[in-house]
């Protein structure tokens, strides 16, 4: 299959997706939580990214289920998706704060903080993650309690001291500070790459996987995790605000150690095109038959230009 005839495929899959997906957030982020505070959950949840995350779990279950249907688990799929977005925006809502990256824009609009306070948004974010827990564990529920159990474990894994929460802090504690390469690889592995890994591994969660497709599934996770962040810092640099919907030129203005910072333009793009091959070449060793959603996606994440 030629790449424009899969990427027309992506296009009608993901809008497939993100129309299911765009609805559910909508229906479980109440807007009654009290004082305000869930117009501005929803405010930083609603209307805007590009869902990434929630596609990637998606695509992951489809890669599991090979055709087959299963109410329970398809469910459970659908709900790591909008779990992790949470927690995805739920970071953006921290990292835009003064206190870290001082941003004012995101996803085209006024940062959270910047629309409703900085107290607001500390709550918005502590909020939207506990709300992304209460999505995987829904009481009556037919999803089994070990997958429940499961998707929880590698949500809050990803998010926490090991990884989102601790890259985050080395990422501050880097200001002005010349890393080196591996250094600087730890640092996107765990601010950026684990949630994303972890995305996949909640799709492979809510399935049958053999010890092949999930070492396989968790090495594409990996490389497409970390080639994320490093396209993220190439964009910071060769993109303006418009197109990001983000202030451009904020890490150099923020002397953030970067992948362009350390290794010039031209060799960050040829090592986030070979972090691609690494990710098809896992996807390759799962043994899976399913998996032309996951590639697409891992071409798109290098590709992107937003
Ligand atoms: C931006 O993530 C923050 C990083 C982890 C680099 P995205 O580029 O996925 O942001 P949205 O969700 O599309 O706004
Ligand atoms: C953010 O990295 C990673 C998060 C955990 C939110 P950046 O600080 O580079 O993300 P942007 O560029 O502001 O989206
Ligand atoms: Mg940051
Ligand atoms: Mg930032
Ligand atoms: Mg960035």
């Amino acid at each position: 299959m030629n790449a424009s005839h899969t990427s027309a495929e992506l296009d009608r899959w993901s809008d497939h997706w993100l129309a299911i997906v765009e609805d559910a957030l909508s229906r479980w982020i109440s807007p009654q939580a009290p004082a305000g505070l869930g117009v501005a959950m929803r405010y930083a949840v609603l209307d805007g990214g590009k869902r990434l995350r929630p596609l990637l779990v998606l695509a992951a279950r489809e890669a599991m289920a090979h055709g087959m249907a299963d109410a329970a688990l398809d469910e459970a799929a659908l709900r790591a998706a909008c779990a992790v977005e949470l927690i995805h925006a739920y970071s953006l809502v921290h990292d835009d704060m003064p206190c870290m990256d001082n941003d004012v824009l995101r996803r085209g609009k006024p940062t959270v903080h910047v629309q409703f306070g900085e107290a607001q948004a500390l709550l918005a974010g502590d909020a939207l993650q506990a709300l992304a827990f209460e999505f995987l564990t829904p009481a009556p529920s037919n999803i089994p309690d070990r997958v429940q159990a499961r998707l929880c474990r590698l949500l809050a894994t990803s998010a926490g001291h090991a990884g989102m929460a601790g890259g985050q802090a080395i990422d501050l504690a880097s200001v002005g500070v010349a890393l080196t390469e591996d250094q600087l690889r730890q640092m996107h592995r765990l601010k950026t790459g684990a949630l994303l890994e972890a995305s996949v591994m909640m799709g492979a969660a809510c399935g049958d996987a053999s010890p092949q497709a999930w070492t396989g599934l968790q090495r594409y996770g990996q490389a497409l995790g970390l080639a994320f962040q490093v396209v993220d810092d190439i964009l910071d640099v060769t993109a303006d605000s418009i197109t990001l919907g983000k202030t451009a030129g904020k890490d150099a203005a923020n002397d953030k150690p970067t992948y362009v910072s350390l290794l010039g333009l031209a060799e960050a793009t040829t090592y986030a095109q070979s972090l691609l091959g690494e990710a098809l070449d896992a996807l390759h060793s799962t043994g899976l038959t399913h998996t032309h959603m996951l590639a697409a996606l891992a071409q798109r994440v290098v590709n992107r230009t937003t």
